[in-house]
């Protein structure tokens, strides 16, 4: 099933006329295909800051987060995706809504270079496995192409 998300959505992005479009497209379509996501969106890296650009759920108090903060900081500075089962145990997050309790974070990456990430949470408890880091990686890498 989220082979053929990722295929929609890869498809969705290349066809966009823009960056915008394709962002708005990608956080659309993970947000309506996928009913344990609650919150999708995308930051981008903007100096030393992750500046909050498109997404779907309630409005985050965290529109700028510098990248020594939250599971936010910590992916685009490890460049790596960081998946937390917890984030009431894990002492870097940075929180959102009150019934968010798990998250996924992968950086959309150009070569070396953190352009942004694909941020998105759950109300459920470790909601986030090996799939939807491939998803989100897959759908990264199509940004990527757009950004
Ligand atoms: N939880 C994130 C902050 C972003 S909100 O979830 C939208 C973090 O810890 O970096």
């Amino acid at each position: 099933m989220t082979d053929t998300l990722a295929e929609e959505i890869t498809a969705a992005i290349a066809a966009a006329p823009n960056a915008a479009v394709a962002m708005d497209d990608a956080v659309r379509l993970l947000k309506e295909r996928l009913p344990y996501y609650t919150w999708a969106g995308i930051y981008l890296l903007e100096g030393d800051e992750l500046v909050l650009g498109p997404y779907i759920g309630k409005p985050s108090p965290h529109t700028r987060i510098p990248l020594n903060r939250g599971i936010c900081g910590a992916a685009a500075s490890e460049k790596t995706t960081i998946i937390v089962d917890d984030v009431h145990s894990d002492p870097r997050y940075l929180a959102c809504s009150i019934e968010t309790r798990s998250e996924i974070v992968a950086p959309i990456m150009r070569g070396d270079t953190v352009l942004g990430e694909i941020d998105v949470d759950s109300d459920g408890v470790a909601a986030f496995g090996q799939r939807d880091r491939e998803l989100l990686e897959t759908v990264a890498r199509a940004l990527a192409q757009k950004i």
